[in-house]
């Protein structure tokens, strides 16, 4: 115990720096990033998001900070800059504050068995947001989407995009890249392509110039464009002379960007070379300009409002001593346990349907021009 303390004490003031500066750059997360010691009401819940360089969590992050204000909760909001040590000591400061519960999308799944060890000690309940937390029983429930079928939808747009199905003697070229190695979200998505792909990669129509066929060659360290861009410049320029790759296969916006940015760089995107599919996730704004542009060919739409609306209303359950609304008790074994979880639905965009993200609310139409 007295060890446990003499090392905490420079973890939590770490931390308290971190809240700090993270409250100062907060500003874009208008209303939520409130650094309130002590809350009122129902308590402060601890939002424990991975980064800001990418919209999604910007929104993920402001929408569950006011959705838990509008049910009396004070939100804290804390962002981790990609840093694992910086998320294990945000969380550190939290459960040292006493926050009620803990609602964290994970840097590296893996890395928070001993501060959620602590967190379960402090009577504190977790909610884990989008990727799933591993090899830790102090998880209660998960939010997210259907992962698997995010990765399928990826993979069945470019079946139909090339017609696959259709004109079975033609072959074509793809190249394959996967998310972070340390995001339990990557094996989903993959696996959830690959099942949509193989067929096609069996009867030799689809091939992988690289030969970088598994996982572990295509992961793209905390989902990195620029780390994205370096591979395919890469594979480019070892692999395809002459010859064009008809298809990429990207799990995240991001990453599609930086894709494109080398397919560029090479002479695609020119009336000779037109640019091959490339898949994506997230529906950033980025990248729905670029598919409006006819860069980018899809993503894959997932309402953060939704999920933040999910996590929101587990955590007042859970708070209420209430069982929340799961719909997937099977799928989620975090190497510790089975986390029940709210599964949502994720929705395919192309260049035909960008318009659905301007009903929906998403986007205001100004934004997309
Ligand atoms: C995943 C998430 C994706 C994407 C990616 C990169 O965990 O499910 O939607 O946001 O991280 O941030």
């Amino acid at each position: 115990m007295g060890v446990t303390r003499v090392h905490r004490i420079p973890a939590i003031a770490l931390a308290a720096a971190l809240a700090l500066s993270a409250t100062a750059c907060g500003q874009e997360a208008k209303g939520g990033s409130r650094y309130r010691p002590g809350g009122t009401g129902g308590g402060t819940i601890g939002i424990a998001m991975p980064t800001k360089s990418s919209e999604r969590w910007i929104a993920d992050g402001r929408n569950m900070a006011r959705q838990f204000e509008a049910k009396g909760y004070t939100a804290d909001l804390q962002y981790g800059d990609d840093k694992v040590e910086n998320q294990v000591a945000q969380l550190e400061n939290m459960i040292a504050k006493g926050h009620r519960l803990l609602v964290v999308a994970a840097i590296d799944g893996s890395a928070l068995t001993d501060v959620l060890r602590r967190a379960k000690e402090a009577g504190i309940r977790v909610i884990s947001y989008d990727r799933l937390i591993l090899g830790t029983p102090n998880v209660d429930y998960y939010a997210s989407f259907d992962n698997e079928r995010v990765g399928r939808l990826q993979g069945q747009y470019i079946v139909d995009a090339l017609h696959l199905d259709e004109e079975k003697d033609d072959k074509f070229s793809i190249e394959l890249f996967a998310g972070s190695p340390d995001d339990n979200n990557t094996k989903y998505f993959w696996s959830g392509a690959m099942a949509v792909l193989k067929p096609y990669f069996d009867r030799g129509q689809l091939t992988v110039r690289s030969g970088q066929r598994k996982m572990n060659q295509a992961t793209t360290l905390r989902w990195d464009g620029g780390t994205a861009q370096k591979r395919m410049d890469d594979l480019l320029s070892k692999n395809y002379g002459d010859a064009r790759v008809d298809a990429v296969l990207s799990p995240y916006d991001g990453i599609s960007i930086g894709v494109i940015s080398a397919l560029k760089s090479v002479g695609y995107g020119s009336a000779d070379k037109p640019f091959p599919v490339v898949t994506g996730q997230d529906a950033e704004l980025a990248s729905i300009k670029s598919i409006r542009a006819g860069q980018q060919t899809q993503t894959v739409y997932k309402d953060t409002r939704k999920l933040a609306r999910q996590a929101v209303r587990m955590a007042d359950a859970v708070l209420h001593r209430k069982k929340p609304k799961v719909n997937d008790t099977t799928t989620y074994d975090n190497g510790s346990r089975v986390i029940p979880a709210f599964l949502l639905d994720p929705v395919s965009i192309d260049r035909k349907n960008t318009e659905l993200l301007v009903e929906e609310g998403y986007f205001k139409a100004g934004e997309l021009k």
